[in-house]
């Protein structure tokens, strides 16, 4: 029985999460997981590259140790304030009285991503959305469809050219080769979102340190995304400010005492914190901890609002919202963003998977294990074609028929 190898490195701005998958017959094994606290990431953009490259390859040894393989190539989460996502249409005429083919299907989606892209953009995914055959429309699958001509629309999604660049250098230097860049929500909604949910339509909102990353699905496939810079430094930040405090003491007390809604918490509840300054340890009421998250929170969850109905897509979001990543887990998180979106809102983190070490059954991990999912998808035959012709590079690479995991379900 074959088997290959699938690597994915989730390169966070609190953590870089590398793991390694063994794919047999069709099914994925976790074989080893290296975690690393992050360094020289601000918001997904890539702040000082030797001490993020110096994060990325101690990440990376450990999880080589604990598999015992080498690792040289990897599947890489993006986000960063600078993806964008827009809609392109493409065409192509079929010949001779013969069903669609799959170089018909690839030829239209090579033809709606000729639209111009600023210089300045790299295109990181090409999904394509509907198909139709002369003028029908809703077409799931042409493949084996009679017509005279193929429409295509897709959703493109590009991300700044200089991001990638100094992403790309950073990941050399820490010996890694990018087999692909794939979106941060794109991969965490691999790895949370069950199939009817995708199908419904849904809004996976993945908050993580550095920034929030969302994107809709809707029957099936990926419809848009956008990245929020607010996370939960950016609320550990606030409660700086407010409780004067360095950093570090602020976060232990997100951690142990954090609550996402004020009125949820008891009026009553205090703890003792050391502050900056001359007066020492200080009590602090915990709901008024509450209220300092909340007001960024709800602020957050209100971007994210309107973000969805900028998308248009809001009236299609049958199966609501899914929360995931780190910040995530912060009590009361899901109450509120259920208030604020007037949406049903799930709490989600990765299913367990053959060989998977508790530790990843956290919505911190959503990425990272989606990012294995993605290379489970891949046909690995297809993907050597692809970079036989130069396309599969994840700069610029397109993932059409390739990233099956994103394509509308084939019937
Ligand atoms: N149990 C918890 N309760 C509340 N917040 C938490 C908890 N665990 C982690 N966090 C917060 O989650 C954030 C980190 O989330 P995550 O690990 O998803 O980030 P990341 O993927 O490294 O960052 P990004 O995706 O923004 O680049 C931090 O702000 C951290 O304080
Ligand atoms: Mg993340």
């Amino acid at each position: 029985m074959s088997s290959h190898l699938v690597v994915g490195i989730d390169v966070g701005t609190t953590k870089v999460c590398t793991i390694v998958g063994e794919v047999r017959a069709d099914d994925i094994f976790i074989v080893g997981v290296g975690i690393e606290p992050s360094r020289g990431m601000k918001k997904g953009i890539v702040t000082d590259i030797t001490s993020l490259s110096a994060a990325i390859a101690a990440s990376v040894h450990k999880a080589e140790k604990t598999s015992g393989f080498d690792i040289k190539r990897a599947f890489i989460s993006i986000a960063g304030k600078d993806v964008a996502g827009f809609t392109s249409r493409g065409s192509v005429g079929l010949t001779g009285n013969r069903g669609v083919r799959d170089e018909d299907v690839e030829r239209a989606i090579e033809n709606a991503r000729t639209i111009a892209i600023p210089h300045n953009k790299e295109v990181l995914h090409v999904i394509p959305r509907a198909y139709s055959l002369d003028g029908q429309e809703h077409v799931r699958s042409p493949i084996g469809m009679h017509g005279f001509r193929l429409d295509v629309e897709v959703a493109i999604i590009t991300a700044s050219a200089s991001s990638i660049a100094n992403l790309d250098q950073t990941l050399r230097a820490a010996l890694i080769e990018p087999d692909r860049y794939i979106l941060n929500p794109l991969a965490s909604g691999e790895a949370v979102l069950t199939p009817e949910e995708r199908e419904m339509g849904v809004v996976i909102i993945d908050i993580g340190g550095g920034t929030t990353d969302l994107a809709i699905f809707i029957e099936g496939s990926v419809w848009h995304s956008a990245v929020i810079p607010i996370g939960g430094d950016l609320i550990t930040n606030d409660m700086t400010h407010w409780m004067k405090v360095p950093f570090e003491v602020a976060e232990a007390v997100k951690l142990q005492h954090g609550h996402a809604r004020e009125k949820a918490v008891g009026q009553t509840e205090s703890f003792m914190v050391e502050t900056f300054g001359e007066e020492g340890m200080v009590r602090f009421q915990r709901s008024d901890i509450a209220m300092v998250i909340e007001a960024r929170v709800t602020e957050l969850f209100e971007r994210v609002q309107r973000e969805i109905k900028m998308s248009g897509y809001d009236g299609l979001l049958r199966a609501g919202a899914v929360i995931t990543g780190g910040c995530a887990q912060l009590p009361g998180m899901r109450e509120l963003a259920q208030d604020v979106l007037g949406m049903p809102v799930r709490l989600a983190r990765p299913e367990a998977m053959t060989g998977m070490a508790d530790i990843l059954r956290n919505p911190s991990y959503s990425t990272s294990v989606g990012l294995l999912r993605v290379g489970l998808n891949m046909d690995p035959m297809e993907e050597i074609a692809a970079n036989g012709n130069g396309k599969g590079r994840g700069l610029g690479g397109w993932l059409g028929g390739i990233f099956k995991g994103l394509l509308p379900d084939e019937e």
